[in-house]
This record gives C-alpha cells, structure tokens and sequence, in this order.
C-alpha cells in the first residue's frame, strides 16, 4: 500500500527525531524547517523521483540549502560518515574527509576501530585538525533490527561502551586527552514498535473516500511520518495535519520542500513496510524518542549531570569551544555554557580556542536510563 525502497541494510530515517535532520542541525544548529534537510530520502514531486539515504548523500542543492555546516568556516575540519560529508556547500567541502562505500556495514567493531585510529591518530595527531566529526551507524541498525529492548541491542550497547573506552585510550596514547573535548551524542532516540493485536492496522486504501489516484505524490517511507500532495484520511493514531497546523514545537512548518499535508504517528505506530522492531521518528516530546549527550574534555567540568537541552544548541557550544563566530542558528550558548569550566564560560574569543580541537561522535541511538557507559572519569 505504500511506497517502500530500500537501498541498503541500516537506513537511517529522519524529521523531529530521524537521522539526517537531526545530524544536520547537529552540525548548523538550525532546526529541520530552517535548514531543509527535512527527510532521509531526496526527492522532486514534479519528476517523481526519489532518492534512498544513501544517493541523497549526493545531492548537493538538498544540503548546500542556505545553512552552512561547522566544516566550512576555515576550520581545518574532518569529517568521516557524518551524513552531510559527501556534499559540497557554497563551493566548498569538508578538508578532509571520508564518504562510506555504498554496501557498508556499519556494525563492524574493527571497522570502528580502524576509523578511530585514522581519525585520532591521523587527522588529529598528524595533521594538527582542529575538528572532526565522527559517526557510527549503531546501536540505531541493532535497535530497529531487533527492537530497542533486546538482547541484540544491549550487545550492541557493549560494542558502543568498549569502542569510548578505546576511544579514550587513542586520545591518550597520542598525548591528546589535555587539548581534546570530545562530545558524544545522538541524533535520536527509539521505541518499540506494535505489531498484530496490539494495533488496529491503518491501510491507506480501506479508508473511505481514500483513492491513490487522487494524490499527485506521496511520500509514506516506513516509520511514523509519511507526507501527501494531497487529500486526508482518519485513523485514531494518525494524524494528519497541513503543514502549517503541525505542532509548532516540531519546526517541522516553515521549509518548501515540506509537503502540504502531513501525515504524522502516535509512538508504536508506524508505517508498516518493512520488519523493523524498533523506530524512531515520532514526537520529539516522547520520552523514549530523546538522545543522550555525554562530553569530556579540558574545557568541561568533570562530573557534572545538567538539565535536558536541544540539539540545535550543540552547534553554538562548538563554535564557542573552536572559537569561531556562528553560522545564524536557532541554539544558544546560555543554554550549554554551564558544562564549562569558568575560564572558558566567557563571552568572546579567547585564544585557547585554537588549540582545542573536538571530536564529535554521533551514535545513532540513544542508550536507555538503565544502560550506563561507563567512561567518564
Ligand atoms: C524537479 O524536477 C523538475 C523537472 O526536472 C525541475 O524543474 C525542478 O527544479 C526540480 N525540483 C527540485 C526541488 O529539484
Ligand atoms: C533551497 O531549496 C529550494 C528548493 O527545495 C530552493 O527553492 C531554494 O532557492 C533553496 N535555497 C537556497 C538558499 O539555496
Ligand atoms: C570487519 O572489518 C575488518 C576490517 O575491514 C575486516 O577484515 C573483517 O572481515 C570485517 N568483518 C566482518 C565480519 O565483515
Ligand atoms: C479511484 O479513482 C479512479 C479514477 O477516478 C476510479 O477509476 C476508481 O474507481 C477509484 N477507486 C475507488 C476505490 O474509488
Ligand atoms: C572572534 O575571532 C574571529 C576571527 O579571529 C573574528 O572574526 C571575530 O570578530 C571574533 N569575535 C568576537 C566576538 O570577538
Ligand atoms: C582565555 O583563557 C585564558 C586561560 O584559560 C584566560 O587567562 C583569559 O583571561 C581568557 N581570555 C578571555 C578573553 O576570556
């Protein structure tokens, strides 16, 4: 009933809480409707084309939309399989950088392992980079492959937990760990998935009044958002908006490319076309849909737990620790800068700036409450 195209083995999803946009405004620190990036999949309602995550890596004009990355601001920057990496900004690209094969696996623990010692012992031990942003496509792949609750998933928790542990080790075996703030995040969280009895099956065609003839183009990928151009149908867990009445705290309203209806899931359900048991994507207010943030570094206070924050703040708080001037963004400094310690909590440049360099880690998933990564000193 819907349209499905799978191009490889862990397709990451994007909106409120799915990969692309949220990495991106990791990166610009503008929201989803401010920067555009506003799905995993390319795609032109005129040619009908679509693009998986995969190709849309290669579209330049869907990155390049107004909103510069923290790459391209004459920074000696690096980035290895951050999405984003691959594109070219105002005729610019990343310094160095390093784009995935096509039929990656992103699971592979040697593989991390390999990346890690390029990255640290490399880009920043060598070459003197002053930022690098690193991305692993796990727990996120386990996690919809198994569900977020399985042993699978845990394993793969365990995988994460020993690769920050050697993380740190590189850090320290290249005399790195006093110049290196290193921040790990994630672009999402995950939720488990109904299924069967548990729901009551939303099928497209059996709506009354629902005729795909009627819709010019849809966009219904697997997970919980699908959007139309246009006409409507009722389900008590779909919801379906124009794009202007979408809840304001989505910012998921202003961008062109965001079509005029919007169809939208209550958690649990999704769009099923395919076997995933586990999904993200859903409102951004949901609990199990929050990712973590964990930083260590000279420049942060040790030990300190803070208060919930938007992603679209990490972007100003790397700028404030490499001491450049911000892209405009939607974050703010005030609502980061109490991680710091006093002598860099300060406004304006200060000249340590240059000598801090940063990794940023996006693991694809949150970790639960009751996981805990054991890495902080
Ligand atoms: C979609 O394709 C049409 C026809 O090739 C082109 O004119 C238009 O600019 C494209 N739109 C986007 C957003 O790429
Ligand atoms: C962003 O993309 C849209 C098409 O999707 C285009 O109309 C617009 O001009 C682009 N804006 C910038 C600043 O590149
Ligand atoms: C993992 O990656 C390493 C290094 O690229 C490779 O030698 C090994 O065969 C891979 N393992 C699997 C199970 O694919
Ligand atoms: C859908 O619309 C087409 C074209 O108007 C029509 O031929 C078809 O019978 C409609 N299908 C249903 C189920 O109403
Ligand atoms: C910070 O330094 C940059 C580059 O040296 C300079 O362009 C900018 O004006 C400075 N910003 C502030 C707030 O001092
Ligand atoms: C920058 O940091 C240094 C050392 O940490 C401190 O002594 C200095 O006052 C700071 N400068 C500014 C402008 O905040």
């Amino acid at each position: 009933m819907v349209y499905y195209r799978r191009t490889f083995n862990i397709y990451p999803y994007v909106l409120l809480t799915l990969l692309i946009s949220v990495s991106f405004f990791c990166l610009s620190g503008r929201y989803v409707e401010n920067h555009g990036v506003i799905h995993n999949m390319w795609f032109n309602t005129t040619t009908q084309e679509k693009k998986g995550y995969y190709m849309t890596q290669f579209v330049d004009s869907y990155w390049d939309n107004g909103s510069l990355p923290i790459w391209i601001t004459g920074l000696k920057a690096g980035s290895l399989h951050f999405p984003g990496t691959a594109a070219t900004y105002k005729g610019e690209t990343v310094r160095l950088r390093e784009v995935e094969p096509r039929l990656y696996d992103y699971s592979n623990e040697t593989e991390w392992r390999l990346n890690i010692d390029k990255v640290i012992g490399e880009w920043f031990h060598q070459q003197d980079l002053d930022f690098v942003s690193l991305y692993f496509g796990e727990p996120d792949g386990t996690g919809h492959r198994y569900g977020p609750d399985s042993p699978e998933r845990r394993e793969m928790v365990q995988q994460v937990d020993r690769t920050v542990g050697y993380i740190r080790d590189k850090i320290q075996d290249h005399c790195l760990t006093d110049r290196l703030n290193v921040i790990i995040t994630a672009d999402h969280g995950m939720t488990t998935v109904l299924r069967g009895a548990q729901v009551e099956e939303m099928i497209l065609y059996k709506i009354p009044g629902f005729n795909f003839s009627d819709i010019q183009f849809h966009l219904v990928d697997y997970g919980p958002v699908g959007m139309l151009l246009p006409k409507d149908g009722i389900h008590p867990h779909l919801h379906v908006y124009k794009k202007e009445e979408m809840p304001v705290w989505l910012h998921y309203i202003r961008h062109a490319q965001l079509l005029p209806i919007i169809l939208f899931a209550d958690p649990g359900y999704f769009f099923p076309v395919q076997f995933n048991k586990g999904e993200h994507g859903f409102d951004n207010q949901v609990m199990d849909m929050k990712p973590f943030f964990r930083a260590v570094g000279p420049d942060f206070q040790k030990d300190l737990v803070v208060g919930p924050f938007e992603t679209v703040n990490v972007y100003p708080l790397m700028c404030h620790l490499l001491g450049i001037n911000p892209e405009i963004n939607d974050g703010h400094l005030d609502n980061t800068k109490q991680m710091l310690l006093p002598k860099k909590n300060t406004e304006g440049n200060n000249s340590t700036g240059k000598f801090c360099s940063l990794v940023m880690l996006l693991l694809h998933y949150y970790v639960p409450a009751h996981v805990v990564i054991t890495w902080l000193d």
